[in-house]
């Protein structure tokens, strides 16, 4: 089973900043997942949240602040003082982390709140710059977002972000079209996953940190999970 970095190496660094990207570069994982929201000047910049309350010194929505004023906050301290100077990354800084890495990057457009009209193009653009095509899966929540991928660029993996339980994914994700499911741990275990993976979909799930349901998830064919500590549950999976 697959393991993806959440946010980077979350549990032990602040999320979705060069740190915790940096962190599972490193590691012989197969890939890392980010969060992606767009600035007042049209920057793509990587952080979880609409605000920057929660996971920097400073306050207000990312899409009424330019980059430069984004940039004026320290994202590190709220976790541990050793993180302090940490800046909010854009998504080419992260992406530019990954060139040489042989690591799956999972893209989470972050348009279920807010559409971020073009953040789909914008995204693109950064995916062809930096030539990792082929390494990149597109999420959201917002499948919309994921139709307008699919239009734009159906050679990219995409995949559906799902907070709740559907009787049937297979056939509502084609639908979209997306290319795989992401679901969170407990829908994993809910009777339609089981259909839809005798069906032949890929199935990640999010966000597991216990190594108990890792193994569980490994048992039932689950091919990746999204965990803030990749380290801890490599170490406790068999191949
Ligand atoms: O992409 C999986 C997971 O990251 C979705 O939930 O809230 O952690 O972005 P969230
Ligand atoms: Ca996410």
């Amino acid at each position: 089973m697959d393991l993806f970095a959440h946010r980077g190496v979350s549990a032990h660094y602040p999320e979705n900043t060069k740190a915790a990207f940096y962190a599972a570069s490193k590691l012989p994982i197969a890939g890392i997942e980010l969060d992606v929201h767009v600035t007042a000047d049209g920057e793509v910049v990587v952080i979880h949240d609409e605000t920057i309350d929660r996971t920097s010194n400073g306050s207000g929505y990312v899409k009424d602040l330019t980059l430069q004023q984004l940039r004026s906050y320290d994202y590190g301290s709220w976790f541990a003082e050793e993180y302090k100077g940490e800046i909010i990354p854009t998504l080419s800084e992260v992406l530019e982390l990954f060139v040489a890495t042989h690591h799956r990057i999972n893209i989470e457009l972050k348009t279920d709140i807010f559409p971020y009209e073009g953040i789909e193009a914008l995204v693109l653009k950064e995916i062809a710059k930096h030539q990792i095509t082929e390494r990149v899966i597109i999420s959201s929540f917002n499948h919309e977002s994921l139709q307008t991928v699919s239009q734009m660029a159906p050679y990219i993996e995409t995949a559906a972000l799902f907070a709740e339980i559907l009787v049937d994914f297979t056939t509502y994700t084609a639908k979209i079209p997306a290319n795989a499911i992401h679901v969170s741990l407990p829908t994993a275990f809910r009777r339609s996953i089981g259909v839809a993976l005798e069906q032949g979909a890929t199935i990640r799930v999010y966000t597991v940190n216990d190594l108990e349901y890792a193994k569980q998830l490994q048992q039932l064919g689950i091919q990746a999970v999204f965990t803030d500590d990749p380290e801890a549950i490599l170490a406790g999976l068999t191949k």
